[in-house]
């Protein structure tokens, strides 16, 4: 019988820190921990994560400025909105929803961000202190998989973490806290040559590919194996699932998050950690969250 890494037992306890911390920022200084996010165009499904990120803010007693663009909007104008945003005092974490329309130039964009205010750690200086295992703001995803992690009380020590996928947003920083937990990781991608053999030898693996049941059940997974699903596809009847085949693996190894309800609702929970974080920085407190 595997586990069911589920979320939101993980995701529960994380609000309940930031929920504190976001409340003892607010006594000692007068203000809450500030949100800000920026969404050009009207992807829907960009439109969905931007309201949820501004909701949690809210019922965390965080404060929340929304931004919203016209999808034709200009590089300059978008640019002139993050200087704003960097020089705002009451903005502690500023977050530029991506996908941008094609037009705009979105390293320009993220390179402009200031790194205490990149709840992303989409910046470059962020990234490499990530890389040196001194960045404070960790990315969403790869931090939501770590607490999934921690949570679950998975050693992960001299272990051997396979990670599926190179995004910048998800793969490569993944497979940097991996290392920093002293994990001996691999990453694969869609050139790799032998993914079976990659996948016979892993103890953690990560899918992070974008593609439905990309992982199948006639890998050779070993049954000790621990599976993290980040993958949130629709298949041919809209249905959300992951990039591995929950049905026909989960029977075969220890322990799996599900798709909905697992890697997904982490995301969210540590972009309010980041914002926390971010503000704490910035008024020099030493509280940890
Ligand atoms: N689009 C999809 N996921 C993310 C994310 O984590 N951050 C930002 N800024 N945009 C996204």
């Amino acid at each position: 019988m595997h586990i069911n890494l589920k979320a939101e037992p993980v995701s529960n306890e994380v609000y309940a820190r930031v929920s504190r911390a976001a409340e003892s920022i607010r006594a000692k200084t007068g203000h809450a921990p500030t949100l800000a996010t920026v969404l050009v165009g009207v992807d829907p499904a960009s439109q969905v994560y931007v309201k949820r990120k501004g909701e949690m803010a809210a019922k965390l007693g965080m404060g929340h400025r929304d931004y919203k663009f016209e999808a034709n909007i200009s590089q300059d104008l978008l640019m002139d909105t993050v200087r704003k945003l960097n020089a705002d005092p009451e903005v502690d974490g500023i977050l530029v929803q991506r996908p941008l329309p094609k037009h705009l130039d979105e390293s320009k964009v993220f390179d402009l961000i200031d790194p205490t205010k990149d709840v992303d750690c989409f910046s470059p200086h962020n990234v490499g202190l990530l890389v040196q295992g001194r960045c404070k703001l960790l990315p969403c995803t790869p931090a939501g998989i770590m607490e999934i992690i921690r949570h679950y009380k998975i050693e992960i020590t001299g272990k051997n973490a396979l990670v599926v996928g190179r995004s910048d947003i998800v793969g490569k920083p993944m497979a940097m806290l991996l290392l920093h937990s002293h994990a001996t990781v691999t990453t694969a991608h869609s050139k790799t040559r032998d993914l079976a053999a990659c996948v016979a030898e892993a103890d953690i693996i990560v899918a992070a590919i974008g593609r439905v049941k990309f992982m199948t059940g006639n890998l050779p997974w070993k049954k000790s194996a621990v599976v993290i699903d980040v993958g949130i596809n629709r298949n041919e009847a809209s249905k959300l699932c992951g990039d591995v085949d929950f049905d026909a693996v989960a029977p075969k190894v220890a322990a799996i998050t599900p798709v909905p309800g697992g890697v997904g609702p982490m995301t969210i929970a540590m972009l309010m950690v980041n914002t926390v974080r971010a503000a704490l920085m910035r008024k020099n407190i030493m509280d940890e969250v």
